[in-house]
């Protein structure tokens, strides 16, 4: 894109859709259903997104403080992880992810599959906790 706008600086109560994807039967289970690593795997991506933008730069995850699966993903479904910076710390940043799925691409069947907390800390170049300025 020629005039890509900025990332925005992202502070507390910003809710972004960070991640949206296609669920594959690669990503199933051996009973046929989505796995929930694969789930957890999207979530994390989302969260730091969010914390990433929040942070002005690098972050890693420290903890999965929550995390609910609520019904469960079957291939198929068009997953979105919505991601909300609850709190900016010293060096955390601690995001809400929900993440909802439409089957078969009816916006009328959307609906909520798991929702978690996570809290991920800005990182320096050798990788020790970085103080998040700008804020
Ligand atoms: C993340 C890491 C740099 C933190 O280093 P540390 O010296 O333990 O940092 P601290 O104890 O000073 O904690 C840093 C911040 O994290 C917060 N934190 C630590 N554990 C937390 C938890 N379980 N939940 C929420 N916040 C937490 C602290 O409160 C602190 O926040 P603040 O500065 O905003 O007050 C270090 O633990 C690390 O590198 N972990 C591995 C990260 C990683 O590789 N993740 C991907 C796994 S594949």
């Amino acid at each position: 894109m020629e005039n890509a706008p900025p990332i925005e600086r992202r502070r507390v109560g910003d809710t972004i859709l960070a991640v949206r994807v296609l669920a594959m039967p690669k990503d199933t289970n051996a009973a046929g259903d989505i796995f929930g690593g694969w789930l957890m795997s999207q979530v994390d991506i989302a969260g730091s997104i969010a914390a990433w933008q929040a942070a002005g730069g690098r972050v890693v995850t420290v903890a999965v403080n929550s995390f609910r699966f609520i019904k469960p993903v079957l291939v198929g479904d068009l997953v979105s992880c919505y991601s909300q910076v609850t709190r900016i710390g010293n060096t955390s940043v601690t995001v809400d992810v929900e993440v909802y799925a439409e089957p078969e691409r009816d916006p009328d069947a959307v609906h909520k599959v798991a929702e978690a907390t996570l809290a991920y800390v800005a990182i320096d170049e050798d990788r020790n906790p970085r103080p998040i300025s700008g804020i």
